[in-house]
């Protein structure tokens, strides 16, 4: 196996008071607002902390009790967003609780969600609906499945509150 080597990120100060949470993302909308909120979910069935198992070991620094042949830590953070049968609720869960003017979503036309099911949830709580297709290739060069329909999808709704 090869040395893992840290390096310090590139850190700049952008002269504002910035805050990071480490939060669930639909416990924490109900303490913050906002003009602009930019939400990135999953969009498929990938539980993303089992992929970031090794940072999550070299951040918690905590020696777990690794399983299979990989070496995965035990994953306690499902995500709701990565299941299709909650997906949906908690995403209407976080858009109708958001406290923000401008609300915009990334998500994928190979998502869990539907996009008619995405544009029901924003424009029941939201005006000036929108949505932006931006076409992207697939990561997996040997995918022989067709890259036409894949897009990326950037969704827009003003939020009266
Ligand atoms: C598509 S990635 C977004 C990545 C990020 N925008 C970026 O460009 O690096 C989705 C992220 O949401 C996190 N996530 C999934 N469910 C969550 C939840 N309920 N609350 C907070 N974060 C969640 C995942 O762990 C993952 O890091």
């Amino acid at each position: 196996m090869n040395d893992l080597i840290l390096k310090e990120p590139e850190i700049f100060n952008n002269e504002k008071e910035n805050k990071a949470f480490n939060e669930n993302s639909n416990d924490l909308i109900k303490k913050i607002e906002g003009d602009i909120l930019y939400v990135d979910p999953p969009y498929n069935k990938r539980q993303y902390s089992s992929n970031y198992h090794l940072l999550e070991t070299v951040a918690k620094y905590d020696n777990p009790t690794l399983k299979g042949v990989t070496g995965l830590r035990e994953n306690d953070k499902k995500s709701d967003y990565c299941k299709k049968n909650s997906v949906l609720k908690s995403f209407e869960d976080l858009i109708s609780n958001a406290q923000f003017k401008h609300i915009l979503v990334s998500y994928s036309t190979e998502g869990l969600m539907e996009v008619n099911d995405i544009e029901v949830v924003l424009k029941k709580y939201g005006k000036d609906y929108k949505m932006y297709e931006i076409e992207y290739r697939r990561f997996k060069s040997r995918e022989t499945k067709s890259d036409d329909d894949l897009k990326e999808l950037i969704f827009y709704i003003r939020k009266d509150m």
